[in-house]
């Protein structure tokens, strides 16, 4: 009886020691698994969304174009895209047009990845400081894909002003694309944008309208055109919008004299034309003098806010609606109000040259010239077109070394080469080299 029982117990103890054992190796085992999982993980998270398939390097596949030595600013390699320009096999490229973008927009899983939009915020930060777009364009369907792609984040928002004047297949091509993201949308009042003319304002008022509407987690606004292109990745443009501590960023300066005519004289559109009228217009309604700028700026959701609802302000942009090209000095003359949100002092200290605004690198032609010897910039290698350099590729070497967000003008069929190195360049720089 003795001994059995005490086989017995001895069965028992060993029993649980192998139980233990068996416990202890699955709490090894588990623990292993954990660690492993969790190492595989912390490696895997710049990789969650296959960085590799997102790179942008094959888009012209039959070139031998090296966009590093490009953005090197190597001559030899600049010259090579000259002379690839002029080659038939290029000119007979396939290009994508609107009736190819509607095709590709019906399944838009596939159009998001055969176009390689990044559907995921790529950083925190990003994702906690979305930014507002608005896009006015009127042709150029690629260019549009293009810059969009180069600036989509799903944080962002993107409102798109299709010009009333633009080709049906156009307009429905934008609204395909915009139907792939829930953040694109196009603009409810679109107009009929005449050059020079107040439209081109009111086009963008109708977006900052319809952005204010649509979010209130934006906070600075962009407006853009079918030919601007970044120069700075999402993670940089919201560093530096950071930086700017509720300010805005956009040219503003005195105004010229040769200048005044245009808002001292009543303009109408005749015949798709700005014409002087020759009647004096009263004095604008505003203490602070009128500035003179561009049409592109860096504004911050306040601003926006103030723009849309201060009387004043609503009153200053009424009187503008008959007067040459209010573009160039809407805005700039807005800033320098005082009591505006983010402005600065209509002081001519605080004046803002467009070299020093963040919002938009252009080079004039009858600026261009010599660095060395003073010049602001050095000559465009493109064309230029109403004496705005269109960018080549040998203007991005310098370029990219400046602190703009955008640099206009782009333009595909003059130079394919500078808008592709520009992607491929930005985006490599988004997936791979986080600033943190
Ligand atoms: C492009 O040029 C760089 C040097 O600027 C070189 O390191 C790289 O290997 C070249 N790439 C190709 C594909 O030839
Ligand atoms: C759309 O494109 C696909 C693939 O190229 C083609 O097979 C299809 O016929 C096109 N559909 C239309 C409506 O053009």
């Amino acid at each position: 009886m003795h001994g059995r029982s005490q086989t017995h117990s001895e069965m028992l103890r060993r029993k649980l020691r192998h139980c233990h054992n068996l416990r202890f190796k699955f709490l090894l085992v588990l623990i292993f698994t954990a660690g492993t999982l969790s190492l595989i993980k912390i490696h895997q998270k710049p990789s969650y969304i296959h960085h590799g398939r997102l790179e942008l390097t094959d888009e012209y596949p039959h070139s031998n174009i090296n966009c590093s030595k490009i953005l090197q600013g190597d001559p030899e390699e600049i010259q090579k895209v000259k002379l690839e320009l002029l080659t038939v096999s290029f000119k007979k490229s396939l290009k994508l047009t609107p009736n190819d973008y509607i095709n590709m927009t019906t399944d838009c899983n596939s159009f998001i990845k055969r176009r390689k939009y990044i559907m995921q915020p790529l950083s925190k930060e990003e994702a906690e400081f979305p930014i507002a777009y608005s896009i006015v364009i009127y042709h150029k369907i690629n260019m549009f894909d293009r810059l969009l792609r180069s600036i989509y984040a799903p944080q962002n928002y993107y409102c798109i002003h299709v010009d009333k004047k633009s080709p049906e297949s156009f307009l429905a091509a934008v609204k395909g694309i915009a139907s792939c993201f829930d953040n694109v949308f196009v603009a409810s009042q679109l107009e009929s944008v005449v050059y020079a003319s107040w439209s081109r304002v009111q086009a963008d008022l109708n977006c900052m309208k319809d952005l204010y509407r649509r979010s209130a987690s934006w906070k600075y606004l962009i407006n853009l055109c079918g030919m601007d292109f970044p120069i700075k990745t999402n993670q940089e443009i919201v560093e530096k919008l950071k930086a700017l501590k509720g300010e805005n960023s956009l040219e503003t300066e005195k105004m010229p004299s040769n200048k005044e005519t245009r808002w001292k004289k009543h303009y109408e559109v005749v015949d798709g034309k700005v014409k002087n009228m020759g009647i004096d217009k009263q004095r604008p309604p505003l203490n602070t003098p009128i500035f003179s700028g561009s049409a592109y700026f860096v504004v911050s959701r306040r601003f926006v806010e103030y723009v849309l609802e201060n009387n004043k302000i609503l009153t200053f942009i009424e009187w503008a609606k008959d007067t040459y090209s209010p573009d160039e000095y809407l805005w700039a003359t807005i800033q320098r109000i005082p009591e505006v949100p983010g402005a600065v002092s209509a002081s001519d200290k605080y004046d803002v040259s467009d070299m020093n605004a963040l919002a938009r690198f252009v080079k004039w032609h009858y600026f261009e010239g010599d660095v060395s010897r003073g010049a602001p910039y050095p000559p465009c290698n493109g064309i230029h077109i109403r004496s705005v350099c269109v960018f080549g590729v040998g203007d991005l070497n310098w370029m990219l070394r400046k602190h703009h967000f955008f640099a206009n003008k782009f333009d595909t069929d003059f130079d394919p080469f500078a808008v592709h190195c520009l992607e491929e360049y930005l985006r490599d720089k988004a997936l791979y080299q986080h600033s943190h």
